[in-house]
């Protein structure tokens, strides 16, 4: 290893970072900060979105980039065994670690770690998408449920990526003290200072291959303009519509006898929207059903009965079932899922013309605003008003 902190000829330069990583590295810095505000908000979920892809673009170029970019870029030339690692530490606990042109041993599983939370960050996303929003290209194959625990582990990520970050930027500045050298003006520049103590080993690193650069960076581009248009795509009424189609055929006869028996003189509304009490008390009195006959034979209905037992309120937990029984009583019956509490806050604010557009015409037409309510998804992003 090298000495420490000795300065040679502080005018020569030498570069250590290719612009493709560089480019990486503050693009990451850009999108990741898009995706952490864009989270403040469920309003901000397509943006969100977009953030995501993103760096899964920006993801998969730093691991190609990593085998087959420039010297000091390439995972083989920075990432070294435990042992080197623990000498390091040692070192620089110490106070005597020396300089290091490239990722020092450290910084380099720093490297490793952010790159592996990250990929993590992205796949427990796009898993939370689907389950719990029903938006991309993986919506027929994950469950509600399955959704909410990616959505725990994706939250989990997402704070130990700030603790990865802050950790990171004070590691930068402290080597930028102490070695008397701005290392984020170097992730800029791309060049650092040369020194004696560099050694022909790290002079062999120095990116020179102008073609591997070219095209990377038309990989890069590609990537981006994929992720941009995957993005965009989920937004339109096709895709929305391939979705829900997707969705309906895996929709199992029990929905579709519940959504055909009860769907006849309103829209069918979710299991998860009342609790079993309710149920159970609707099925046993259906020949006076809000004022109607809505009569069943008991084997309809008691088949009905098992599939709104299997999905109530209790069985199917979602955002809004939760908010819609969390101030009921429980010895309460509620009949009305317009009358309860949460609902009545979330829709008052929507005026009664909007109710007798002829595209609505009713409140008790959930579909015609809520995208997925045959399946029990409110979500925010689902949510048009038709005109
Ligand atoms: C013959 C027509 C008819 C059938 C069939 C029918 N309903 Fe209804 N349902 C009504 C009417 C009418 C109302 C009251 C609507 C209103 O207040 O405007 C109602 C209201 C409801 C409500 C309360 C809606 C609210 O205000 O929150 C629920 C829940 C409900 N029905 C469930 C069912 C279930 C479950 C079935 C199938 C077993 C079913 N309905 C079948 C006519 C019917
Ligand atoms: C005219 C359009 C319209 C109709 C019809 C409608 N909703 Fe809504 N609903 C909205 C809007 C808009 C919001 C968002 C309100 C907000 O966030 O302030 C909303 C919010 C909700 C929420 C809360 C979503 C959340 O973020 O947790 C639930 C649950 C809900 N609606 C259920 C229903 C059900 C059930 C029906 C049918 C009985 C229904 N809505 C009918 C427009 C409608």
């Amino acid at each position: 290893m090298n000495e420490n902190g000795k300065i040679g000829d502080s005018s020569k330069k030498i570069k250590v970072w290719d612009w493709p990583t560089r480019l990486f590295h503050w693009l990451l810095v850009l999108v990741v900060s898009g995706a952490w505000i864009s989270s403040f908000r469920e309003s901000w979920l397509m943006e969100h979105v977009w953030f995501g892809h993103a760096v899964i673009g920006l993801l998969v170029f730093r691991i190609v980039w990593g085998w087959i970019g420039n010297g000091f870029a390439r995972f083989r030339e920075f990432v070294t065994g435990p042992q080197i690692v623990w000498e390091y530490a040692k070192l620089r606990l110490s106070n005597e670690a020396p300089r290091v042109l490239g990722h020092n041993p450290l910084a380099a599983w720093m490297m490793v770690a952010l790159l592996l939370v990250l990929l993590g960050i992205t796949l427990t996303g796009a898993v939370t998408l689907a389950g719990e929003e029903w938006i991309g290209p993986l919506t027929q194959y994950f469950s509600l449920s399955e959704g909410r625990f990616a959505k725990s582990i994706h939250v989990w990520l997402s704070y130990a990526l700030l603790s990865l970050i802050t950790l990171h930027i004070l590691a930068a500045v402290i080597d930028s003290v102490s070695h008397r050298e701005n290392l984020i003006k170097a992730m800029i520049s791309g060049f650092k200072r040369d020194t004696l103590e560099n050694n022909d080993d790290a002079k062999n690193l120095v990116p020179n291959n102008k073609v591997q650069s070219w095209f990377l960076s038309g990989f890069v581009l590609a990537a981006f303009a994929l992720t941009v248009g995957i993005s965009l795509d989920y937004k339109s009424p096709v895709t929305q519509a391939a979705l829900t189609e997707a969705r309906l055929s895996r929709a199992s006869p029990e929905h579709q006898l519940y959504m055909s028996e009860c769907g006849s003189c309103h829209f069918g509304f979710h299991p998860s929207l009342l609790p079993h009490r309710s149920w159970v008390k609707m099925m046993s009195s259906l020949e006076n059903h809000f004022g109607e006959d809505a009569w069943l034979d008991p084997e309809t209905t008691a088949e009905i009965t098992v599939y709104l037992g299997k999905n109530d309120a209790e069985h199917f937990q979602s955002e809004a079932s939760f908010n819609l029984l969390v101030n009921v009583p429980e010895d309460e019956i509620p009949m009305r899922i317009t009358e309860m509490t949460y609902f009545r806050s979330k829709h008052e604010d929507i005026s009664q013309n909007t109710f007798m557009r002829k595209s609505v015409r009713s409140v008790l037409n959930c579909g015609a605003c809520h995208a997925y309510a045959e399946f029990g998804s409110f979500e925010d992003a689902h949510i048009r008003i038709p005109e």
